[in-house]
């Protein structure tokens, strides 16, 4: 039986009109009120299916799983066709790309012109964050792609009771413009993966907007998540007095059974979803130890009633690089993408499953690789194709995490206890230390560099400022942005602890000195024994650091010198650190909060 679908799902009359006058702009052939249902969603796959989009997996091995492939001009963000049209360019700051919106909404007028011809235009009312939660937003996205749809099913609470929150509220909704930029002529054949190589990611964050156009993929076109959970909401959240951060979230559970919560904000390819699912070493786990998965990618975290910040998880699902990922390195992101989950970019295995690099040791003997062509081991290295594309991912349920919090819906969210920072740095940054206080910890995390890797255009291994891997994230001045964070230190009676990690610190032979992700449960557990201010440190110039006996090395091999090496202060190296940080306060310059360059002063002198 097939569902009705234009009939409207709100009766809301700012809605209705907006949907009707922005169907007379795009022209669509039809119409989709998007209830959220299973069988909604059965449909839609199916309809991938004969598109050509999807190619169902082994029911049987990979249950509820579907393999998309994306066009090759359409695999990632385009941070360089990403803009922030504020009112004024000094609004956006140096660190995002502007463009005056009068402009730009005209430009993007003549875009959107007939963009959904042939085509159905999706209704999708989105939100971000467990509906019955003070802290959660609605966006309604239009978008003329059935792969967004079935994406957000994953990434975002969506449909029929999301409309009906809208009904029943004056709450202001998001309005989200999606567009592949791909009409059809009457009969023309479709494409697998239609996009336009003409991409626009825009944001006018006074007016709450987000316009996509040209691209399917990802960031680009699953509006809540990059464009509005952290772009438009960051805005939001600096007007509102909260924030909304590049975060993954997670609890420690000590023997005792007492969680302790923790933010931390990696840039891209540092190891978030890692961190956020990681698993004990044994002797951890056989303790009582357990981490608490409730995020992977973005926290919103705002003051709660007790003086204490709180925070949300406002996806609902995980859109996480595959490559790299595998029983070894990530067992719970395995078992999360086991059932139900949409791959993009994969490579197919004769068996109907999927594989990428890095997932198992032995590589499967033949594949088809992520453009569709056939790819063997030996095609691969005589060539340096990939079988699976490096920004290749999975859309999957974070309900079928097996470490998914109890807790990771709460309406009022988790309080924070830390919050950490960290870059890729193969020298320079210590494996942890702590901030002497917030504003410390401020100018920590708004000096943060990582190094540049091939996925990121520049030079490999170049240090590049991230400033709380928000670059490219950020929806407004980065100045402004800092102040913010330090004015939020006013509304809080407890404010989290905060520290800085580095995995990443190579020794003079080029190798990584820490062991690897599987023990920075040692490090976590000495930041948590720190927030609950019971961990013992010592003072350096840099912040409070544990010495070689206030980590417990059980089950460990790993000497003194090594962890001497990890956490030395290279006096020289700090030098030169902090004549990079002066290069970054100089692009910011006129909207630099003054508390950071004291917290510059204050380091230079320690030093
Ligand atoms: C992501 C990113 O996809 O940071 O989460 O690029
Ligand atoms: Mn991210």
């Amino acid at each position: 039986m097939s569902i009705d679908t234009t009939t409207p799902l709100s009766q809301n009359v700012h809605l209705q009109r907006w949907v009707k006058k922005m169907a007379a702009l795009c022209k669509p052939d039809a119409i989709h009120w998007v209830d959220g249902s299973q069988e909604e969603y059965d449909q839609l796959c199916e309809q991938l299916v004969e598109a050509g989009t999807f190619t169902k997996l082994n029911q049987e091995k990979w249950p509820g799983c579907f393999l998309a492939r994306s066009d090759a001009n359409d695999v990632a963000r385009v941070e360089d066709r990403t803009f922030i049209c504020s009112a004024s360019k000094e609004a956006a700051g140096e660190t995002n790309n502007w463009v005056n919106p009068f402009e730009m909404k005209k430009k993007l007028r003549a875009l959107f012109s007939g963009c959904m011809r042939g085509r159905t235009m999706y209704v999708l009312a989105f939100s971000m964050g467990p509906l019955d939660s003070p802290m959660s937003k609605i966006g309604v996205q239009l978008s003329d792609s059935p792969y967004v749809v079935v994406n957000m099913r994953i990434m975002a609470r969506i449909g029929t009771d999301v409309f009906k929150k809208i009904d029943e509220s004056e709450i202001r909704v998001v309005p989200c413009m999606h567009t592949v930029g791909a009409p059809l002529k009457p009969g023309e054949k479709d494409v697998p993966w239609p996009c336009n190589q003409e991409k626009y990611i825009v944001h006018f964050p006074e007016t709450r907007e987000v316009w996509s156009y040209g691209s399917g993929y990802g960031g680009n076109a699953l509006l809540g998540k990059k464009c509005f959970a952290l772009r438009i909401a960051s805005a939001m959240a600096r007007d509102e007095g909260w924030m909304a951060e590049h975060m993954l979230i997670l609890g420690v559970e000590d023997p005792t059974g007492k969680k302790t919560y923790v933010a931390a904000a990696f840039p891209s390819a540092c190891g978030k979803t890692n961190f956020a699912m990681l698993i004990p070493p044994k002797n951890f786990s056989e303790k009582g130890w357990k981490i608490w998965t409730v995020g992977d990618d973005i926290a919103w975290i705002k003051p709660g009633l007790d003086g204490r910040l709180y925070a949300i998880n406002p996806e609902a699902g995980f859109f996480g690089v595959a490559p790299g990922t595998s029983t070894k390195t990530n067992a719970n992101a395995m078992a999360s993408l086991r059932k139900n989950t949409i791959f993009t970019n994969v490579a197919l295995t004769p068996d109907g499953g999927v594989w990428w690099e890095g997932m198992t040791d032995e590589p499967p003997a033949q594949a088809i690789d992520w453009q569709g062509k056939t790819w063997t081991p030996e095609i691969g290295k005589q060539t340096g194709a990939k079988a699976a594309h490096p920004n290749s991912r999975f859309t999957a349920p974070a309900s079928q995490c097996p470490t998914i919090d109890p807790d990771w819906q709460k309406p009022e969210g988790v309080p924070i206890s830390a919050i950490i920072f960290g870059g890729r740095r193969s020298t320079t940054m210590p494996l942890v230390y702590q901030a002497f206080n917030w504003s410390c910890g401020v100018y920590i995390g708004a000096t943060m560099g990582s190094e540049m890797t091939a996925a990121a255009a520049g030079t490999i291994g170049k240090v590049r400022r991230d400033p709380m891997a928000m670059l490219p994230f950020c929806g407004y001045n980065m100045g402004d942005y800092f102040r913010h964070w330090l004015l939020m230190q006013r509304s809080l009676s407890t404010t989290p602890r905060i520290f800085h990690v580095n995995w990443f610190r190579k020794g003079e032979d080029g190798k990584f000195l820490w062991p690897g992700f599987g023990e920075n449960m040692r490090v976590l557990k000495w930041i948590v024994d720190r927030a609950n201010g019971h961990g013992v440190a010592k003072e350096t110039p840099i912040g409070w650091v544990p010495g070689y006996d206030d980590i417990d090395w059980t089950g460990l091999d790993f000497p003194e010198e090594s962890f001497n090496e990890l956490q030395r202060f290279d006096r020289d190296a700090w030098r030169r650190e902090v004549l990079l940080h002066e290069e970054l306060f100089l692009d910011l310059k006129s909207h630099l909060p003054k508390e950071l360059i004291y917290e510059r002063e204050l380091l230079i002198c320690r030093m």
